[in-house]
């Protein structure tokens, strides 16, 4: 589906639309309705379920979103957190000067000093997108974090997280006292991150506000034990940095042991395949669309020592398209802490080192997320438009519905108040035919639907205690007892987790 009818679709299904869509919206700012908020929510427990799952010493907590002034310089977001920005001197519009160049240079401009970048947009004829006319400027550092005035009184500075990893770098010095003192200790941070970005498009691929699932994992720079031969023999779709100087963008598949053999370190190409599979086995986005992309040196963000982008082809949008990332952060986020702080952020290992943590990144966007598995699970079948989603991301797991209104209402209300009692997110619906029930809970990615019909209450009122159970992907029906129902709706609701 191209992007306009897929945001169409999403409007119309209530899932998302603009922000303060009555006042004709507000650009990169999304408001979710019940189904996107429910799918948000699985969305983050799947992701949970994997990460969280790697080990008993990786926690989530729930950092504060507005960072004072000091730490944002000593993290070099102040100085460094920045998109080279184009004005129109005739209508003073504002542009991001990689999306003006993105026809004639389709690899960006990451690494390229503003000078560098003005100089090919004033060997190129481009003109200003708005007006027309040949008036841009050259391209100066826009910084992208929202600033605040905080507290009563003038002259407190303050600015909303540009990024949830930094809540988890302040909290490190808290969670080693009160934690088992061991390493590797991972802090994930599940919540909202904001960037005022300078063009904000494709629906939830560049917002100024959206959500972050990120964990940290701090561990002894003198070895991070993996159990690398569990995933020696897996392949991944890698595109290196030489393949892509050759011209080539497709990935080619490698063994995570060659990777190793490379010179990539085994506890990095270890999280890099758990990261892979969880787009692939968890998300089930198909292994042929994704993508590991290395950054070179160059591109990669000022804190990162090895970054491979996880990039999945998104037909919507037309091309592979960043959703996740393996950041190797080195000792940069501790180290620049420790002298913003002033505090000591060392700490004695069981082995008796004293050694300053390095951090390896999982970050994850659970926004662009939310969007591909719209791209990819959700489209039309013959008949059908149908949310093909696993069934433990589906916002409701089963529709109840009432066959006929006068003679099956009141049971089909007492089975689904039952149903939501044992926590099951189910919907009662006794609008229009039972075809279009079927058909709403089709688009909404409902993998089952419960039918009372004259099997479960007869015409004379008798009970058989029976439903008919309608199975999304199949269309095939079959009959089930009603005391057998929240078993078999919970056994396909729980997130896969990492094999032990
Ligand atoms: N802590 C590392 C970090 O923030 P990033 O590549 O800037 O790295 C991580 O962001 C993820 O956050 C991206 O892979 C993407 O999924 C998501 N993300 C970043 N900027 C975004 C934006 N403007 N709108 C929606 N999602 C965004």
């Amino acid at each position: 589906m191209k992007s306009d009818e897929l945001f169409a679709l999403l409007r119309r299904r209530g899932v998302l639309w603009p922000s303060a869509e009555i006042y004709g919206g507000v650009q990169g700012l999304y408001d979710y309705g019940p189904l996107g908020t429910a799918l948000k929510r699985r969305i983050e427990e799947a992701w949970s379920a994997w990460f969280l799952g790697l080990s008993e010493d990786y926690h989530l907590i729930e950092p504060a979103e507005i960072l004072p002034e000091a730490v944002v310089r000593a993290s070099g977001h102040l100085e460094n957190f920045t998109d080279p920005e184009v004005t129109c001197d005739s209508c003073h519009a504002s542009f991001r000067a990689d999306t003006l160049l993105e026809k004639i240079r389709p690899e960006g401009v990451d690494g390229l000093s503003a000078p560098q970048i003005g100089t090919i947009l004033a060997e190129s004829s481009i003109s200003c997108p708005s007006c027309g006319k040949r008036t841009l400027s050259v391209p100066r550092p826009f910084n992208l974090m929202f600033g605040l005035d905080f507290g009563v009184t003038a002259g407190e500075r303050a600015y909303l997280r540009p990024e949830t990893a930094q809540g988890s770098y302040l909290a490190f010095a808290r969670m080693w006292d009160v934690g088992r003192r061991a390493l590797p200790l991972g802090i994930a941070v599940i919540g909202k991150a904001y960037r005022n970005e300078i063009a904000p498009r494709q629906v939830l691929f560049r917002m100024r506000a959206f959500t972050q699932a990120e964990l940290q994992i701090f561990f002894d720079p003198a070895g991070f034990p993996v159990p690398f031969d569990s995933v020696r023999t897996e392949e991944l779709p890698v595109l290196r940095v030489p393949r892509r100087e050759r011209g080539e963008e497709s990935p080619e598949r490698v063994t995570a042991g060659r990777l190793v053999e490379d010179g990539l370190p085994e506890f990095y190409v270890f999280h890099l395949v758990q990261s892979y599979r969880f787009f692939r086995d968890v998300l089930k986005y198909p292994a042929d669309r994704i993508r590991l992309f290395e950054k070179s040196d160059a591109e990669r963000a000022f804190y990162n020592r090895i970054q491979f982008d996880i990039e999945v082809h998104l037909e919507s949008l037309g091309g592979f398209k960043e959703l996740a990332a393996v950041h190797y952060r080195g000792d940069y986020d501790l180290t620049r802490h420790g002298l913003g702080s002033k505090k000591d952020l060392t700490v004695t290992t069981k082995e008796g080192h004293r050694v300053l943590p390095h951090v390896l990144e999982l970050t994850f966007g659970v926004d662009r997320n939310l969007w591909a598995l719209a791209d990819i699970h959700l489209g039309h079948d013959e008949e059908r438009t149908l949310w093909r989603l696993p069934p433990y991301l589906a916002p409701v797991v089963a529709g109840v519905f009432p066959l006929l209104r006068k003679e099956h209402t009141a049971y089909a209300r007492s089975l689904s108040a039952e149903l939501v009692r044992e926590g099951f997110p189910v919907e009662f619906d006794d609008a229009g035919t039972i075809g279009k029930r079927y058909a709403r809970m089709d688009e909404a990615g409902t993998p089952f639907c419960i039918t009372i019909d004259g099997g479960t209450v007869a015409a004379n009122g008798a009970e058989h205690d029976t439903v008919t159970l309608r199975l999304r992907d199949t269309k095939s029906q079959e009959r089930l007892a009603r005391g057998d129902l929240p078993a078999r709706i919970r056994g396909a609701l729980h997130p896969p987790r990492p094999p032990p």
